[in-house]
């Protein structure tokens, strides 16, 4: 039996996106960002608001970082969704986030985020249902630790956050359940 909840957003899992750009001069910003995907190989669309301070930055900048956020993160990634670099003036200061410059794009790095991708504004889309940045991925930097014997990201070593907007809530990943393209060829 299936109850009909009326319409909502009912993507799940969202991500838990840090971005991270410059303002005009050199100061960091940075906001929470669950409505955000992959949309090529080498780009990703984020559907923020025109008027977020993040938002106004990287269009000056050009660039922005995108962190993936994890458990030892949680506050500070909670924190950066609510309050607004355009009221306060330390919102990145408050986070007790450390940052260095990107050396690929000119945004930066937080480096208590475990894997970031590095941008370059790419695209601004304006229709009357979306606003989005898209951003060219330049470079996806790491952390050695999350890193498997085959160069890739193994997500399991971390605790990466997912948004889970039935009731906001921040949930961690789970378990890996199969293979992609690999479980599905049962029935091929
Ligand atoms: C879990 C969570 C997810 C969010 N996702 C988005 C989003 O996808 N797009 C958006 O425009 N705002 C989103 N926000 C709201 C912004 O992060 C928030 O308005 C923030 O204050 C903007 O900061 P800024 O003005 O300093 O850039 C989200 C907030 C939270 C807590």
């Amino acid at each position: 039996m299936k109850k009909d909840l009326g319409p909502m957003p009912a993507v799940c899992p969202m991500p838990v996106l840090i971005v991270s750009a410059y303002d005009g001069d050199g100061r960091i910003n940075l906001m929470n960002a669950a409505w955000g995907m992959i949309c090529q190989t080498d780009k990703i669309a984020l559907f923020i608001d025109e008027d977020h301070k993040t938002t106004q930055n990287i269009l000056l900048s050009k660039a922005f970082t995108v962190g993936l956020a994890d458990r030892k993160s949680i506050v500070p990634a909670d924190y950066v969704g609510m309050a607004s670099g355009n009221k306060v003036s330390d919102k990145y200061a408050r986070t007790g986030f450390h940052a260095v410059r990107s050396e690929h794009v000119n945004a930066p790095i937080i480096d208590e985020l475990p894997v970031t991708m590095e941008c370059e504004l790419a695209e601004v889309v304006k229709t009357d249902s979306m606003y989005a940045i898209v951003g060219r991925i330049v470079n996806v930097c790491a952390e050695e630790g999350i890193i498997g014997d085959d160069g890739k990201i193994d997500i399991s070593k971390t605790d990466l956050l997912m948004f889970d907007q039935f009731r906001w809530s921040y949930n961690v990943l789970g378990d890996r359940a199969g293979k992609a393209c690999s479980v599905g060829k049962a029935l091929m």
